[in-house]
């Protein structure tokens, strides 16, 4: 079942009733301020931080779901209604959501009234803007009052809802004509405030939420909307909120828009004040001048449009199938985007409080973004080996505003390393920029410690074979990527968590897939070297690569597919001897990906295994048989109930592994296949099982153990982003940086004979043009006319539009 559409020419998927499976949202803003917003108009916004910088509140796990966010309330005489449907829910003539690239637009329609809520985040400015149109389309005139709504948050989000004994006193405001100010603790240590401003004379205000709500009311009867009189409360103390009330006349069949603006202001110290007690709010004031007109708005879209031209047409393709396109073109990298910007921050499922940036997260993110725009990437990676330690090891997550390492959960996640080294090849190779690895970069952000890129990067490869367990396998650690096989944690009460919890320094506890990651990733830091003429160092960090292979088909392989660890104890994980968790799905992808076995049949062998035992009707599972009973030598992973999150749910981020790992056996069918039963744009039609959004990936989807096989949760901020964009963009179209250049190896199934593809790479553009006959062969490539020797197109000069054919 659908409740909307694609419109695909305007990049945007229209949601057609307001009773979705579950709120959908979207996010605004692309630089510094950042706003979830869901097709209610719910949700929150923040300045860089959604811990630390939490402009106004939204309560998680609240009945009904999605309560809060942006309140714009229509009195129509004696009714009153909320064009976003919520919270008043009084029905609607017509509704409509359009979440569109870094904007969301919310039209209902009442009692002859039609209301459009447009929110986007402008560029270069840390504020939302909020236009709301009102249009007469009845025979009457109108006498309309419009109420704005929003509650502001003491901006430490943690703390705003836990420390009320301090809370309830700290609130403060000012109140400015058509502006109104959130200055709570801006009279001590903060120099930054929040204002919300309405472009119109007001018929009143109210900031106190109790006033406007009333004590015993809901926000679906505030009793300000009830009565239809504010009353210009000033908040001293409790909860501080943000209301407008404005009078508007409309003529049949007139328009008019008003302009909010919801936005975030930092003075220096030393300019905090206008005069004593009164707060500095030039910097409000100069956001305010350039975003109150109807045309200033209009150019702010206009310039968020160009600016979203420009990211997606760094690849763009043309294919038979207008879901693939619809994929590759517009959805997948906007999400690319949203994990790139957020990590694993602030979703529907994740508070904004929790997790800062995640190290091996924010790499795997880089590698579906960094085409869109490399130099932030750079600056990622800098920021991301700064909190690398001396010994190769990472601090697991960084508070973004602050760039420092979290030592709560501190390091010890022996994949993280490596992920460092896949994210400066995929950056090296999409810029050509080596001179990054030149840069000095702190360890731990001690300045005194600073030391070339290139050496973090050793470091990095140095970790794994300084950690290597009784079979020369890689040591575990906490976790590798599977955050939820604690192999050395042990944990027997309920009040640990289990990343940071046990014999910190298990010697014996070793990861194949890690073991598979360096195999693949290794080769990927020889080349580095190999670039940068240090042949020799090459030449020994791929020995080291073949010695990690040796092991692996020595100990790490089960016979017919890949093992996924060994135990505290030295038992197998992920056996066929095992009762439980006899394979899984992490070793298989990187061990092929790693090309272990692909010569001697055991890729082959492994991924057959993974079609038999794995896959499912919504995906591949992560491990089966799921466990049924805890593990206490396993951890977290056998926790869960069977078929959710680690513990054989379709933890979807693995799954481009394998159809990567497909196309490099040769197998384009099962490649696209496992494609198509995760792209969120295929899965339309089973809104009503899958739930979340159909237009972005879930982290995870329930296993056929679930009793909702099927139903996704985790919307929006997990790695399955970038991995499918590298999946369906490098090795099924087939289009991928090389250190010497482009190369286009499409490996595709009959249904998709033909496509054209544009890839904008180091200045230059790439016009692909693909015939296919489906069989996953060679291609064979004529570029500018004259054909081409293997499948790697040199780098053309900047400025260069370079044509390439290619035959599979
Ligand atoms: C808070 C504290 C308490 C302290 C009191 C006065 O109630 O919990 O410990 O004595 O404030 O500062
Ligand atoms: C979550 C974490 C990620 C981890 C994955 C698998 O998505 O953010 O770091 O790799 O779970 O456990």
């Amino acid at each position: 079942m659908r409740f909307g559409h694609f419109d695909d020419a305007a990049r945007e998927y229209v949601i057609t009733t307001p009773r979705t499976p579950y709120p959908w949202i979207n996010y605004l803003g692309c630089e510094e301020f950042f706003g979830i917003v869901s097709h209610l108009a719910g949700g929150y916004c923040f300045h860089r931080d959604a811990r630390l910088r939490r402009l106004t509140r939204y309560r998680y796990n609240a009945i009904p779901t999605d309560a809060g966010g942006r309140t714009y309330y229509l009195r129509d005489g004696g009714d009153y209604w909320t064009p976003a449907w919520a919270p008043v829910k009084r029905e609607l003539d017509h509704y409509e959501c359009r979440h569109g690239m870094g904007y969301t637009r919310i039209t209902g329609a009442r009692g002859g009234v039609r209301a459009e809520l447009l929110f986007l985040v402008p560029l270069g400015a840390s504020a939302e803007i909020h236009r709301v149109t009102l249009r007469n389309e009845g025979r009457v005139r109108k006498r309309l009052r419009l109420f704005s709504l929003v509650e502001f948050c003491f901006w430490n989000a943690l703390d705003d809802q836990t420390n009320f004994q301090r809370n309830w006193n700290i609130g403060e405001v000012e109140v400015d004509g058509s502006t109104l100010y959130h200055v709570s603790e801006y009279r001590e240590r903060r120099n930054h405030y929040a204002y919300f401003h309405v472009n119109a004379p007001l018929a009143g205000f109210d900031t106190d939420r109790e006033s406007f709500v009333g004590l015993y009311n809901g926000l679906h009867e505030p009793q300000v909307v009830v009565e239809g009189e504010p009353r210009n409360s000033v908040a001293r103390g409790w909860q501080p909120v943000g209301s407008h009330a404005v009078d508007l006349e409309l003529a049949p069949g007139e328009e008019r828009s008003l302009v909010f603006l919801l936005g975030y202001a930092e003075n220096p110290p030393d300019r905090k004040w206008e005069r004593p007690g009164l707060v500095n709010k030039a910097p409000a004031r100069e956001v305010i001048a350039r975003f109150s007109t109807a045309p200033q708005v209009d150019a702010a879209i206009a310039a968020l449009r160009a600016h979203w031209d420009g990211l997606l047409s760094a690849f763009t393709v043309r294919s038979p199938d207008e879901k693939l396109d619809r994929m590759v073109n517009v959805w997948n990298p906007y999400q690319c985007m949203v994990t790139f910007n957020l990590s694993r921050s602030a979703s529907y499922f994740d508070s904004g409080i929790g997790r800062g940036m995640g190290f091996r997260d924010s790499n795997q993110d880089l590698l579906g973004f960094v085409h869109q725009i490399p130099t932030r990437a750079r600056q990622r990676i800098l920021d991301l080996a700064a909190t690398q330690f001396p010994d190769g090891g990472a601090y697991h997550q960084y508070q973004p505003l602050t760039r420092r390492g979290n030592h709560e959960v501190g390091s010890g996640f022996n994949d993280d390393p490596l992920w460092l080294i896949l994210a400066v090849a995929a950056y090296t190779k999409e810029t050509g920029d080596y001179a990054i690895l030149e840069e000095q970069v702190p360890f731990d952000n001690d300045e005194r410690t600073r030391a070339p890129l290139l050496d973090h990067l050793r470091r990095s490869f140095e970790h794994v074979l300084s950690n290597l367990g009784p079979h020369g396998l890689p040591l575990i650690g906490r976790a590798d990527w599977n955050d939820c096989l604690n192999l050395n944690c042990f944990s027997e009460t309920p009040d640990e968590p289990y990343q940071t919890t046990g014999v910190r320094d298990g010697r014996t506890a070793e990861s194949v897939m890690i073991a598979g990651m360096f195999t693949a990733i290794g080769p990927e830091w020889a080349r580095l070297l190999s670039h940068q003429d240090r042949t020799a160092e090459a030449a020994q960090a791929l020995e080291a690569v073949r010695r990690m292979e040796r092991a692996i088909l020595e100990h790490g392989w089960d016979g017919e597919w890949f093992l996924r660890a060994y135990d505290f104890h030295g038992r197998k994980v992920g056996s066929r001897e095992c009762a439980e968790g006899q394979i899984f799905v992490e070793s298989q992808g990187w061990c092929v990906m790693g090309g272990v076995g692909l010569g001697t049949g055991q890729a082959r062998q492994a991924l057959d295994a993974v079609a038999a035992r794995l896959d499912t009707r919504y995906g591949i599972m992560l491990q089966q048989p799921a466990y049924r009973s805890y593990h206490l030598e396993l951890g977290e992973i056998s926790s869960y109930p069977p078929g959710y999150k680690e513990n054989a749910g379709i933890f979807s981020h693995s799954n481009p592994w394998i159809m990567i790992a497909e196309t490099l056996v040769g197998r384009p069918d099962r490649a696209f296949a496992y494609y198509r039963k995760l792209a969120p744009a295929y899965l339309e039609d089973l809104s009503e099982i899958h739930r979340t959004e159909p237009y972005v990936y879930a982290q995870m989807i329930a296993g056929r153990d679930a009793a909702r096989h099927g139903e996704a949760k985790n919307a929006w901020l997990t790695g399955t982003a970038a991995w499918n964009f590298v999946a369906v963009s490098q090795y099924l179209l087939g289009i991928r940086p090389e250190h010497e250049g482009l190369r286009v190896n499409p490996c595709l199934p009959a249904e998709i004979p033909e496509f054209t593809a544009t890839r904008r790479c180091r200045g230059a553009t790439y016009l692909v043009r693909v015939r296919n006959s489906g069989g996953g062969g060679r291609a064979r490539l004529t570029v500018d006319g004259r054909a081409l020797d293997g499948d790697v197109v040199p780098w053309a000069r900047p400025g260069a539009v370079v044509k390439v054919d290619c035959v599979v």
